[in-house]
């Protein structure tokens, strides 16, 4: 099926609960490929804001739990989420590779894993502290490109990763995986770069390699945002179709 230059964008639905999240999911259902539900409003309110945006349609959804533990407990409920008909899970890396493998082999219908390499909340500081060798923490891409050739390995269908680092992936795992990056901010954008350290434009992203692009602030801080979202996917077919030529 052939991809809008909307399906790429992905909506992070960072509120508290059903309240907040609905306004946003009506507005943006047709003006983007899928809302990003993660921890703080599915803890909140469960599989019940699941249906709500399923039901609102047509945009899917990345259940972003990064689930992180034995291989069994991951596997379980990988396929307890799939069962809810999203598209993309997320599976920390730092669970190790059978506990992506076990999730892999869980997989049921259309979802798919999207593995997290390192959190980008991490630092050289903070990777030290945790024990990582040398090679990795002065130079932290060595790591994620480590994990992602690991992920792929286990049989993930793509990864988390920035802006900056989705060249050297897509370079090194080929085209068949899932690249999704968030800290995307467009150039118009009202607002900065906020807490993102590693900040591309839609343009770039999709020029370096991006098959996804979590846009979240620009497009719910803009006073109207089903217009902002229209203005990312604008750039994003200019991009395709310069990428094309
Ligand atoms: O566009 P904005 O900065 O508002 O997007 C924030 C969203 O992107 C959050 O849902 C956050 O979890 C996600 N994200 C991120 N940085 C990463 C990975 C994911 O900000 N490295």
């Amino acid at each position: 099926m052939k991809k809008d230059p909307k399906d790429y964008i992905i909506f992070p639905l960072d509120l508290p609960d059903y309240d907040a999240a609905m306004p946003y999911v009506e507005k943006l259902a047709s003006h983007v490929g899928l809302f990003k539900v993660g921890l703080e409003l599915f803890i909140s309110e469960g599989p019940p804001i699941i249906k709500a945006i399923q039901d609102t349609g047509p945009a899917e959804i990345f259940l972003d739990l990064k689930l992180h533990d034995i291989p069994a407990t991951v596997q379980k409920a990988f396929s307890a989420a799939s069962r809810h008909g999203v598209r993309f899970v997320t599976v920390h890396c730092d669970a190790g590779e059978e506990a992506l493998r076990a999730a892999a082999k869980a997989g049921q219908g259309k979802t798919q894993i999207l593995a997290v390499t390192v959190l980008t909340s991490l630092d050289t500081g903070a990777l030290k502290n945790l024990g990582y060798e040398k090679n990795y923490t002065e130079d932290i891409s060595r790591l994620v490109l480590l994990r992602a050739k690991m992920a792929k390995r286990a049989g993930c269908h793509g990864m988390v990763c920035s802006g900056r680092e989705l060249a050297k992936i897509r370079g090194a795992l080929g085209r068949d995986v899932v690249l999704v990056a968030p800290g995307i901010r467009p150039s118009w954008s009202i607002v900065d770069a906020d807490d993102q350290k590693r900040i591309v434009t839609p343009e770039n992203a999709i020029k370096a390699g991006a098959d996804y692009l979590v846009i979240g602030r620009p497009i719910r801080n803009a006073p109207d945002p089903a217009d902002a979202a229209k203005k990312v996917a604008e750039e994003i077919e200019k991009a395709i179709t310069h990428a094309q030529k």
